[in-house]
């Protein structure tokens, strides 16, 4: 139990914390250990500040990547909570782990050769998303807040579509699976939707497969090269001084007045 009066030095000091001025010390335990840290820091930054290198479970720092999946709970109380390392403050009294890593049903294929029913082919791949109790813990636990209970649905019910758009979101930190009593692998599931609706189901970008044969075709080389024998600071000036869509520009309607180099 945390002595709200007893300090205790930390062990190092992260080279990535810069504790702010004249912070309180509040205690956390990481890995049952407890530290005291300054108040105000993420999870991830009193991690660092109590002498922790990460090596692994650290890596947008921003909320993106979703290396950073972390458990809690406060001393006391029963509610195991989740949140990302790197988006969530540290409280007094937390009992924090880091889940980097889960062990989730990543099995092979190959986009390329689906051919058949793509709600069959989910259904082959991963069997067990056909088992949802629809428990709820999974959308509950999600730091994105996603719904993936509904995501689940909408993939058991074969609209695609809806469950690679609902799943968006998702930065693929695996929490939701390690807490799964159907021992799904949600995320796994959602990211091999979202690659057959992206692959089958989205209308093709044209202007994006013609950009692809322009750059086959060698069409930017030179103009690669030019820059490359440029000096540094010409190419910082031509980048400044370069021609800016507006903010408000319409989608798709407004063109630089030098088209030659696109
Ligand atoms: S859906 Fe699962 S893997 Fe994706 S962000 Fe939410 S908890 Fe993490
Ligand atoms: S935790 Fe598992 S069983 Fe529960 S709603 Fe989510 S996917 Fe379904
Ligand atoms: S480090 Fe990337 S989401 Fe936290």
């Amino acid at each position: 139990m945390a002595d709200d009066k007893k300090t205790l030095k930390p062990l190092a000091t992260g080279d990535r914390t810069i504790p702010p001025e004249g912070a309180k010390e509040i205690p956390i335990y990481i890995m049952g250990r407890e530290y005291m840290v300054p108040e105000t820091l993420t999870i991830m930054k009193a991690v660092e500040y109590a002498g922790y290198t990460y090596v692994r479970g650290c890596g947008c720092r921003g909320g993106i990547c979703g290396a950073c999946g972390t458990f809690y709970r406060f001393i006391g109380g029963y509610r195991l909570r989740s949140g990302l390392a790197c988006q969530t403050v540290a409280e007094p009294n937390m009992v924090i782990m880091q889940l980097p890593f889960f062990p989730a049903n990543r099995p092979d294929y190959d986009l390329d050769k689906i051919t058949g029913n793509p709600h069959e082919e989910l259904r082959r791949l991963y069997p067990e998303v056909f088992k949802c109790v629809g428990c709820g813990t999974c959308t509950r636990t999600c730091p994105m807040d996603i719904d993936v209970m509904d995501y689940i649905a909408l993939m058991k019910r074969g609209d695609l579509k809806g469950a690679a758009h609902k799943s968006f979101d998702c930065v693929m930190c695996g929490l939701c699976a390690s807490r799964c009593p159907a021992q799904i692998s949600q995320f796994t599931a959602a990211m091999f939707v979202r690659r057959l609706f992206g692959k089958y189901m989205l209308p093709k970008a044209g202007h994006l497969e013609k950009r692809v044969e322009e750059v086959r075709s060698g069409k930017y080389e030179k103009m690669l090269s030019e820059l490359l024998a440029m000096k540094e600071e010409d190419v910082k000036k031509l980048y400044v001084e370069r021609e800016r869509e507006p903010d408000l520009a319409e989608p798709g309607k407004w063109m630089p007045k030098d088209t030659a180099k696109l």
